[in-house]
């Protein structure tokens, strides 16, 4: 398969978190189609098997190579940290990935203490621990797994009282210990920072990384001159397992998206 300039950006998550990636790769470059294909089905990830995690990443990719994807966005940091390898050796197609941005907010804490909120998944990977592991000595990196968060996003509860009770009890545990700066370590955090921002009293800074995912796929896309210049019509196409609207929570009226219910 020759993959032109016009083919779409594909972009795969455990569920819908990804979307999160998908409106700073939307906003960054309007030009370029997008499939986004959200697993919910399966989510979440972070608790499952790495065997697990590779053969759900396997599916979601060849979903999206069927549909003759030009550069594949693995916009879900377990996916990533446990997968993203196999994926690259495995198939030709460029791969972004997305890890917890813990070197930039290492780099800038003066407290020395960062605070990470991530899948078990993520924080259990090689990956991550190789990152940590090179980061200064004298920076303390508290983990702090988000159980629960992502099945509360997925079913709807976004702004419920059990995500407050919940979001509340981890974020106290990591502010009590001097944190300055909080990395979200998973695609669905970005859309609890309002409630996150109220419950630290503003007083932490969120570190997130969907707008440095999108320079790098721009980036990767001018090295194989893959930016569509063409003035065929672009679309966003997303594609979700489960029956649920909870993509219309998430994606903004403004965007013109199609969105299609496949079961995968
Ligand atoms: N959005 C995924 C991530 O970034 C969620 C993980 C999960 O499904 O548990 O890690």
């Amino acid at each position: 398969m020759r993959l032109t300039s016009e083919n779409s950006i594909g972009i795969f998550d455990s569920g819908i978190g990804g979307t999160s990636i998908w409106k700073e790769i939307h906003q960054l470059l309007p030009e370029e189609s997008t499939i986004y294909l959200s697993d919910s089905k399966h989510a979440p990830y972070g608790q499952k098997s790495i065997d697990r995690i590779i053969e759900l990443s396997i599916k979601n990719t060849e979903f999206l190579l069927e549909r003759e994807c030009k550069l594949i966005v693995v916009a879900c940091n377990t996916a990533t940290t446990n997968a993203i390898s196999y994926l690259r050796e495995h198939y030709k197609v460029p791969f972004i990935g997305i890890e917890p941005a813990i070197k930039p907010a290492s780099l800038q804490t003066k407290t020395n203490k960062i605070g990470i909120l991530a899948t078990k998944g993520t924080l259990n990977s090689k990956l991550f621990e190789t990152t940590s592991n090179s980061l200064k000595n004298n920076v303390e990196i508290i983990e702090q797994v988000g159980e629960g968060l992502v099945e509360l996003i997925e079913n709807g509860n976004l702004h419920s009282k059990k995500m407050t009770t919940l979001l509340s009890k981890y974020l106290e545990k990591l502010m009590s210990q001097h944190i300055d700066h909080l990395v979200l370590g998973c695609t669905h955090y970005p859309y609890l920072i309002p409630q996150i921002k109220e419950i630290t009293n503003n007083k932490i800074t969120i570190i997130d990384s969907g707008l440095a995912v999108a320079k790098q796929t721009k980036r990767i896309l001018e090295k194989h001159q893959l930016i569509n210049n063409s003035n065929s019509s672009r679309s966003n196409q997303f594609y979700i397992n489960t029956k649920t609207n909870i993509l219309d929570q998430v994606i903004e009226k403004n965007h013109s998206v199609k969105i299609d219910y496949l079961d995968f």
